[in-house]
Order: structure tokens, then C-alpha cells, then sequence
């Protein structure tokens, strides 16, 4: 039995990537994907239905699937009442396709469509998410996993795709407030229902003794995970979509917003064995083995992605603060939210219109490397990410770092981390939070490649 077969003939087994069918339109033609912005009502708490937002009608959204140095075509067709951007986080990719409004394309606005189209360099795993109205688009369910399969199939037996979302909802799936002014000036307002694809600790099957690649995706717009495993020999193969050059075994592991994991390991070699992933002590998800053994002794490699290297040593560096206004209320007197309070450098920017975009916080010169020393001078944490270009993490004062590739750093409390890149992408690039509600009162920004 091939994985194919293999996946087809358990009717359990419901790894996304594997039947994409269900979950998708039929695309125009021409393209590869089409992806249809509306409200669905969608069932996810234990009592009723939820009034989210989907891609295509679904929670989970689908699981798209490019090839690495190969172009893909999304058409995205919008269907809210509101106006959209899709953007591809962690993809490299011209600043036309970047999916942010104003900086790099017009909203898709009700009714109309936007055709993308790119070929992503690196493969891994990635995903996809609207640029406007974040806390409401992205709260309500507008989150997929974007996964580039590797020019050369590395050969593992199963391959799960693993979006994690903390849902906003109660018992009876209404919606619970996305965010208040309390929580957004400190870790963000969290969601009542831990979920993996849209349910409550799942369980997955999976092949016995096969090798295994188990990718999950923060697609929450709050919750930092904390990953840890038992029941197999969980080895941490990438981080936020990029293979790490010397695999390590997961002890725990971090991811804020918009952060990515593929972990690795062989299945047990017996069947009805299970193998537990958990954020701290609660369950996220289980496999279970079935099916005779596949007996791999050794897990595939992951070819690292060609990210080019910084040259350090004639680097700029560029430091940069996130605080916040020491000076400002984040409640104003009549209630309202003041959404200057997060700051980068002192800056916050609040909301995007075409007519209100700001100086960028750095001009870079393309083709040159530089550091960035992130200093986070508050209590809490800050998934740092920026588009269109995937850095090395070079160091930081609070812990030991083995440097690694990646598009979003989580700074903790009074850390400050260096990272390098060259900036070879030309382009006006979001630089920002991804907790939501922290890119929302000031926490972004932009940088220009030039
Ligand atoms: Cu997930 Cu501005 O990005
Ligand atoms: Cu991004
Ligand atoms: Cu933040």
C-alpha cells in the first residue's frame, strides 16, 4: 500500500493535505486554487454552530499546497461585506503579491476578486491570512495553512498539517468578545476553545512504524503554545517553516502567533500505540498507530531552504524598541480604545488607509545585510515578524541560541535578540506583532528595500 492508498483506505484518518477535494472549489480555470472570502456558519463548540468567517465555506480552510520553485495561482474572491488582502506568511515573494493593503496591492473590496500568483523559493510549512481588519478577519476564522512541498519528496509515510486555534466561542458557539481594551495593552484577549483543525483534541491515525512529519501552525490570533510530546521520539525538524541544520529532540517548545513547527519521529513499531502532543499539560492532539508496520529505522532529511547568508561583517545595525507609551491611556475617557498605545521606536500606527501611511522605520539598501537588535522593554512577550524575507536569528540575551532561520521571533520579557538578513527583496515590507490585538494599537510598522 502506498501513502495514497494507504490514506484512502482508513476513513479515519484525516490528515488535511491528503484530500483536498472535499475542501475546495473547483477552481477557474487557470488557476490552482480558489479561495472564496464569505461568512459560514460552521460547527466547532459542542452546541451549536459558530458564525465564522471561511475560505470556501470550511473550517479548516484549505490546506493549500504549492511546489517549491514552482508558480502557484490563487484567485481569491471576496464575499464579505468588507474589503480584504490575503497575505502568504513566510513566503518570499514580490511585495505585488504580499497581500497588504496599500503597501503592496488596493483591497479586494466586496464583491471583487485578486488573482495571485508567485513561486515560492523555500519549502515547508507556511499559511495564509487576511491583512485588514486582523482581529475580526483572522478572530473569526480566516486562517489556512500554506504548505510548499520540497522540489524532491523527502519520503516521509504521513505527513499531517496542524492549524491551531484558540476559539473566541462558548458552549453554544457564539462569539466571545475578540478583543478588550484590558487584554490588548497586555498578552492579547484569549479564546475559550482550544482547537486543532477546528476540534477539540483530535485524534489522527497514522501508519505503525512509519516516519512521520507533524506540522502544526499557530494560526491563533493570542495564544503563545507551548509544545511537548510523549509516546514517541519527537524531534523538532523545522522551525516557523525552515529545517534546522542539526534536528533536536522536542523538550518543549514556544510558538507565539503565526509561528510554525514540523516535528519528526518514527511511530511506534506496534499498532494502537499513541503518541500525544500537548500545549503544557493539556492535550492537543493524538496519533495513533494502525496497520502493519512500516519498520523505517531513519527519518528522512529536509534539505535546508537557500536562504542567502548575511554578511556579517559589513552588517548595519539597526536597533529597534517595542514598548509602549508610558504616556497614553489605553482606555480613553469615554470607553474607546486608544490605539496609539504599542510602540516600535517610539511610533505606533494605528489602522492603513491609502492616505495615512507613515515614514517607513528604516530605508535599506538592497543587497546589503543588516542587523536588527530587537529590544522588547515590556512585561510581555511579542512574536516579531517581517515580510518578505526570512532572517537568522543570531542571538539574545536571555537564552542560548543555535542560530536559525525564520520570519517571526518571540521576544520575551526584556529580551533583546539580534537578527540578520540581507535585504534583497525590494519592497515596502510589514514589520509587526503578530498578536493581533498588538499590531492593531501601534505594534507595526514598515521597512523599504530599495
Ligand atoms: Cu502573518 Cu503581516 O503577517
Ligand atoms: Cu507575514
Ligand atoms: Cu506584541
Amino acid at each position: 500500500m502506498d501513502r495514497r492508498q494507504f490514506l484512502k483506505s482508513s476513513s479515519a484518518l484525516l490528515t488535511l493535505g491528503a484530500m483536498p477535494n472535499i475542501l475546495l472549489a473547483t477552481p477557474s480555470e487557470g488557476f490552482d486554487y480558489e479561495l472564496i472570502v464569505a461568512p459560514a456558519d460552521v460547527r466547532i463548540a459542542p452546541d451549536g454552530n459558530t458564525p465564522a468567517w471561511c475560505f470556501n465555506g470550511h473550517f479548516p480552510a484549505p490546506v493549500i499546497r504549492a511546489k517549491q520553485h514552482q508558480p502557484v495561482r490563487i484567485r481569491v474572491v471576496n464575499k464579505l461585506a468588507e474589503p480584504t488582502t490575503i497575505h502568504w506568511h513566510g513566503l518570499r515573494i514580490p511585495i505585488a503579491m504580499d497581500g497588504v493593503p496599500f503597501l503592496s496591492q488596493a483591497p479586494i473590496m466586496p464583491g471583487e476578486s485578486f488573482d495571485y500568483e508567485f513561486t515560492p523559493p523555500d519549502a515547508g510549512t507556511f499559511w495564509y491570512h487576511p491583512h485588514m481588519n486582523s482581529v475580526e478577519q483572522l478572530g473569526k476564522g480566516l486562517v489556512g495553512a500554506f504548505i510548499v512541498d520540497e522540489a524532491e519528496d523527502p519520503g516521509f509515510d504521513a505527513d499531517v498539517v496542524m492549524g491551531l486555534k484558540n476559539w473566541h466561542i462558548r458552549d453554544d458557539g457564539s462569539f466571545t468578545a475578540l478583543t478588550t481594551p484590558r487584554n490588548a495593552f497586555r498578552m492579547g484577549t484569549p479564546g475559550r476553545l482550544m482547537t486543532v483543525n477546528g476540534k477539540v483534541a483530535p485524534t489522527y491515525y497514522i501508519p505503525t512504524g512509519g516516519a512521520i512529519r507533524a506540522r502544526l501552525v499557530n494560526i491563533d490570533n493570542t495564544q503563545t503554545y507551548n509544545i511537548r510530546g510523549d509516546g514517541g521520539d519527537l524531534t523538532i525538524i523545522t522551525v516557523d517553516g525552515n529545517p534546522i541544520a542539526t534536528p533536536r529532540p522536542l523538550q518543549q517548545h514556544l510558538m507565539g502567533p503565526g509561528m510554525r513547527l514540523d516535528l519528526g519521529f518514527i511511530a511506534p513499531d506496534e499498532a494502537d500505540q499513541i503518541v500525544t502532543l500537548y500545549h503544557k499539560h493539556e492535550v492537543l492532539v493524538r496519533f495513533k498507530t494502525v496497520g502493519e508496520s512500516k519498520q523505517r529505522q531513519a527519518m528522512p532529511r529536509l534539505p535546508l531552504n537557500p536562504i542567502p547568508t548575511p554578511d556579517l561583517d559589513n552588517a548595519e545595525t539597526i536597533q529597534f524598541a517595542f514598548e509602549w507609551d508610558a504616556s497614553i491611556n489605553p482606555v480613553k475617557k469615554d470607553g474607546k480604545v486608544n490605539y496609539r498605545f504599542w510602540t516600535i521606536n517610539r511610533k505606533a500606527w494605528h489602522g492603513m488607509s491609502a492616505k495615512h501611511i507613515p515614514e517607513p522605520l528604516a530605508r535599506l539598501e538592497r543587497g546589503k545585510t543588516y542587523i536588527f537588535e530587537l529590544a522588547n522593554l515590556t512585561q510581555y512577550h511579542h512574536p516579531i515578524h517581517l515580510h518578505g524575507h526570512t532572517f537568522t536569528v543570531l542571538d539574545s540575551n536571555k537564552q542560548r541560541i543555535e542560530p536559525f532561520h525564520t520570519d517571526t521571533v518571540l521576544l520575551g520579557q526584556n529580551e533583546t535578540a539580534r537578527i540578520a538578513f540581507v535585504a534583497d527583496n525590494p519592497g515596502r515590507w510589514m514589520y509587526h506583532c503578530h498578536v493581533i490585538e498588538h499590531l492593531k494599537t501601534g505594534l507595526m510598522g514598515y521597512i523599504e528595500v530599495s
